[in-house]
């Protein structure tokens, strides 16, 4: 990103903001942030990737997200850590060459459109939603054929969700994932409640395995729980290490739910895992994986909601 480009999109976010009191427009060595803070909590965005940094409850003041001590904040590789967003696919495409992991909007600046701030009777800002678009579509340019907002609602709660709709004429196919990164204190006590069926397993690429009954993670973990039927339904999960580290968490919209930790070897091979930083975080994704197909008209609706 060039200078130029930085005060670019400064302006354009500091214009964005003029009369919202919780939200503030920072420039690091980092990047380009929206702060929010009101009267519940308080979180950071990276308009790189509208790539949620942190959340802060002000209940308890514990950082729910997790950011690797070896993050690259160059404004070309996506950040290592916190809530990457993956889309118009998940993972691998072997239909696009060179196509990045992920898909192509983690790696963009994006736009913040619209915000909103609701108060109480007191005057005390009590949430505040933030409505994102990237901006670039990439191949969905032109013609205009999809649309993507991100909504991020700072309350008591963190909440994501990211709408796609088909504005073509077209059936079009599309996966995704909401790639949170929550920080715990230890992956050796950690214990995931909620996730129930089966599962593909990436790593060996085998199909219908069966969620643990004590879900623990002691090895490097790479799973895709498929929802049986595409979820109406919110699904409930939470992590716990010990009773005094517990993450609340909710999906709805999803087809499954994708569970990573890349434990030693792997984190080994990344340049942005320190040495010992798989210990402290584990991925759960609220996702649509397998892709689905949105014809003309039809809108995808995806939530992770935390606290
Ligand atoms: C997970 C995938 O969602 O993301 C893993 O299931 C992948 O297979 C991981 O390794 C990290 O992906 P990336 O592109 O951020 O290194």
């Amino acid at each position: 990103m060039t200078n130029a480009n930085i005060s670019i999109d400064e302006q354009a976010l500091q214009s964005a903001i003029q009369t919202f009191t919780s939200l503030t427009c920072r420039l690091s060595s980092d990047g380009l942030y929206l702060d929010i803070s009101n009267s519940k909590a308080s979180a950071s965005l990276s308009m790189f990737g509208a790539h949620l940094c942190s959340f802060i409850a002000n209940k308890d003041g514990r950082e729910r997200l997790w950011i690797s001590d070896s993050a690259m904040f160059d404004a070309s590789t996506p950040i290592r850590g916190g809530v990457p967003i993956c889309w118009p696919w998940f993972g691998a495409n072997n239909k696009i060459n060179d196509a990045p992991s992920h898909g192509f909007v983690r790696n963009q600046m994006w736009r913040l459109n619209q915000a909103k701030e609701v108060k109480d009777e007191n005057g005390e800002v009590v949430e505040t939603h933030c409505y994102l678009k990237p901006t670039s579509l990439g191949m969905f340019s032109t013609p205009a054929t999809l649309n993507l907002t991100l909504m991020l609602k700072v309350s008591t709660y963190c909440e994501i969700t990211l709408i796609t709709e088909n504005q073509s004429s077209q059936r079009v196919e599309v996966s995704q994932a909401i790639h949170s990164y929550f920080a715990i204190e230890d992956i050796n006590q950690v214990v995931i409640n909620g996730l129930h069926g089966t599962y593909y397993n990436k790593l060996d690429n085998t199909h219908n395995n069966v969620s643990p009954s004590l879900y623990t993670i002691k090895q490097e973990t790479d799973r895709v729980h498929q929802r049986a039927v595409k979820s109406v339904t919110d699904e409930r999960i939470s992590l716990s290490d010990g009773d005094k580290n517990i993450i609340n968490i909710l999906h709805s919209g999803h087809n499954s739910t994708v569970v990573w930790n890349p434990w030693i070897e792997k984190s080994a091979k990344m340049k942005d895992m320190s040495e010992g930083g798989y210990k402290t975080m584990l991925c759960i994704e609220a996702a649509t994986e397998p892709r689905e197909a949105l014809l003309p008209g039809q809108k995808l609706v995806l939530t992770q909601k935390f606290d």
